[in-house]
Formats: C-alpha cells, structure tokens, sequence
C-alpha cells in the first residue's frame, strides 16, 4: 500500500488577502525590530506580497530595555510614513505599542493615555521566565481605567505548559488572546506548538499577529502549518479584520 503524503500547507496559503497584522515591530530603529528604513521597507514589502493589507505596528515599551514613549513612538510613525509614501509604499499603516507588564506598567496607564491598536484594545505582553506579580491586580486595573487587555502569544509563556486552567483564568480575567502566526510552524519549539494546539482546540484564541521582527521571521512564515485541522487558525486570521484602518 502506498501512504501519500498529505500536500503540506504552508501558512502564507492560510493567510486572507488584505489581512490586518495587529503585532509587529516594524518601525526602524526603536527596539529589537527593524533595524532602519531599508529593514522595514523590505519586511513590509515581504509582508504584502504574502497578504498583509494592513499594520499596526507594535514596537516595544519595556522600561530599561526599550525606554520609548507613546509621543517617541507618534514622531517615528510619522516619519516612517512619509519615507513608505516617497518609496511608494502604499499600505494602510500605524503603530500603536507592546506593553510589558511589570511593576511600571500600572503608573504608566494612569499616569498618560496608552497607545491603542483600536478602540481601547491595548498589546500587552509578560515576561517569558515567571508571569508578573500583581499579575491580576494590574490586569484588573488596566480595565477599570477603560481598556480591553490582548495579551501577545499567550502560548509562548512555557511555564503555563500542560496548564489550561491557567489560560482559563487569564480569560475570566478579561484578557482576549492573540496568538503568534509563526507558533503554529514550530518555529518557536515544540512546547510552543503544543500549547498553541490546545488553545486553538479549545477555541480561546482571539486574534493573531505575525511579531515580526527580521527577515527570518518574514522569510517562515513561508514555513509549513503542523496543524491537524486549519479553521480555528483561519477563523482566528478572519478575527483580525476587527482591526481595519
Ligand atoms: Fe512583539
């Protein structure tokens, strides 16, 4: 008998004309993303040829490491979008942020506005070593001052693995999920991958996003999809669309 391989889907075939990235770090030079102009210009081009329609891009504000400012960030977008429009670069694009939660975090959001991908939905992220203390506290927070917590690749924080009473929580305390396109490749490791399984199965992922950072990124999101079944990730790619600009 002969066993036929099933074709491999790759997750750029998955991905839905005029998708709307919601996580990136696109914007050149402020933090561990696109190294300058030219860097950016070439993901974001790499990106549109897969699909990519739209992006809010989401650099990193995490205190000590990548000091930016929501007015820093503002300059740079502006900056960034009149070099795409001098290149031609045509495509709807913003930046808004990736919060840390750590113990600034809370001042910050009742101290100043925050940097929204729409609405009040906010980009948050933990650390991938312990989650945060005060972890519920500051979540709990975060909502009282008006906004809707989307927390960044929920399946990449490893210490939850084997732990869905632990996501569980995290949603009963309001946080919606956004999973990281390049999970489902395995590109981050087969605990990752698993993870990533059991929260798409259960149906708690809310959005995606591709968190690209460098051409390696943008180059596997060529790479092949190490799913059983595509349409939770498919549905959860459509989900985005709630973002457009
Ligand atoms: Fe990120």
């Amino acid at each position: 008998m002969f066993l036929f391989n099933k074709p491999k889907t790759r997750l750029t075939d998955l991905i839905p004309d005029g998708y709307v990235d919601i996580h990136s770090h696109l914007l050149p030079g402020i933090d561990d993303g696109a190294k300058d102009e030219e860097d950016s210009d070439r993901l974001i081009t790499t990106l549109m040829d897969y699909g990519f329609g739209q992006f809010i891009t989401t650099p990193h504000i995490l205190t000590g490491v990548w000091n930016n400012t929501a007015e820093g960030i503002r300059t740079k977008e502006k900056i960034t979008i009149n070099h795409q429009k001098e290149n031609n670069i045509n495509v709807p694009f913003r930046a808004a942020a990736e919060y840390l939660i750590d113990d600034t975090f809370a001042s910050l959001f009742k101290s100043e506005q925050l940097l929204t991908l729409k609405d009040n939905y906010v980009l948050v992220e933990m650390s991938y070593l312990n989650p945060p203390m005060q972890l519920f506290e500051v979540l709990f927070e975060l909502q009282l001052e008006g906004y809707k917590p989307i927390l960044a690749h929920p399946e990449r924080y490893v210490f939850y693995y084997n732990n869905l009473e632990a996501y569980k929580k995290l949603k009963k305390a309001g946080c919606l999920f956004q999973i990281n396109l390049l999970s489902v490749t395995g590109y981050y490791g087969k605990q990752v991958l698993d993870i990533s399984k059991m929260l798409l199965e259960e149906g708690m992922i809310d959005y995606s996003g591709s968190d690209v950072h460098h051409t390696r990124h943008a180059e596997s999101l060529k790479n092949t999809v190490l799913l059983k079944k595509y349409s939770n990730l498919e549905k959860v790619l459509n989900n985005n669309s709630r973002f457009k600009l």
